[in-house]
């Protein structure tokens, strides 16, 4: 097995790095422009943070690859190799970051042969550095940190979002699901703003859960792999293997939660992230039971 620890640590520090500028930015107005709908806002701190991130690693690495997530929607492609791969989301919750919401994070991924070696996730207004390498546990500003280890759904808190998409199918699907699973019933349903922070609750045993559907693999790579370091499990939202590339997932902290989320709750059809990663719902296609995607 590589070691990529010297990458790790590098990336550990980056993302202090990047949580500087975030911090410097955050009380301040800021510019706002949209890109797939009214509800997907990018900013100039989004922009700078992954321009600081990829300089300073390809000066590093210059033989690493990347997927940035305002790179991609600069028009940059969006294709996992075998090659050594970052994945970065500059500021995951930019909706939270523009309103001054706080919970805001950068992530960081670092993907070979397609298998994520290890993500970094820093929660940036609540000071938490969340991380992982692969088969070495994960961590809480350097404390060990572990699921739930929740089996009964009925006693879950499950965490989920409203994602940018505004179309009627996406809506109906997104708030029939939290219908769904309020009757089963859950303890609660909690949405935080940002799929990194979201599932690091998860990691941490403060929610039982996490799905979603309409997620980019730079919004999730980082915590699937902490997630999974902390004890917990993820899954395709069809019940079957996670994929970074697939735009679905679900984050537990049992198999067996995870595989009752995924009979329970409908998705929208996506396209998925390496198919075109900004078109979000395709056609007409209705809201499908899991098990038939
Ligand atoms: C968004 C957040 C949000 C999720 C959206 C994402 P961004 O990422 O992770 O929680 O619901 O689907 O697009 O745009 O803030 O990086
Ligand atoms: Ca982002």
């Amino acid at each position: 097995m590589s070691d990529w620890s010297h990458c790790f640590h590098f990336g550990v520090s980056l993302a202090n790095q990047a949580a500087e500028i975030i911090l410097t930015s955050f009380q301040k107005q800021k510019a706002v422009k949209l890109k797939s709908s009214p509800a997907d806002l990018v900013t100039e701190t989004d922009q700078r943070v992954e321009t600081f991130l990829i300089s300073a690693i390809r000066t590093q690495f210059p033989n690493h690859r990347f997927i940035g997530e305002e790179s991609v929607a600069a028009g940059e492609a969006l294709e996992l190799t075998d090659t050594p791969t970052w994945i970065i989301d500059p500021i995951d919750g930019t909706v939270n970051f523009v309103h001054r919401f706080p919970f805001v994070a950068v992530s960081i991924a670092f993907a070979v042969n397609k298998q994520t070696e290890f993500g970094v996730v820093y929660s940036c207004v609540e000071n938490k550095l969340f991380c992982a390498q692969r088969g070495r546990g994960a961590f809480l500003n350097g404390e060990p940190l572990h699921v739930s280890g929740q089996e009964d759904i009925s006693r879950c808190v499950i965490v989920t979002e409203i994602g940018p998409e505004r179309d009627d199918l996406a809506l109906s699907t997104m708030t029939s699901n939290i219908y769904r699973l309020l009757r089963l019933p859950v303890h609660g349903v909690r949405a935080l703003g940002t799929a990194a922070v979201d599932m690091c609750q998860v990691a941490v045993g403060g929610a039982d859960a996490y799905f979603h559907v309409g997620l980019h693999c730079w919004d999730i790579a980082a915590s699937a792999i902490i997630v999974q370091e902390a004890g917990g499990v993820v899954i395709d939202t069809n019940g079957l293997h996670f994929d970074m590339m697939s735009r679905r997932v679900i984050a537990a902290s049992s198999a067996s939660v995870a595989q009752r989320i995924a009979d329970v709750i409908q998705v929208f059809p996506c396209r998925r992230d390496d198919e075109d990663p900004y078109s979000s719902v395709c056609g007409d296609a209705g809201a499908c039971e899991n098990k038939h995607v």
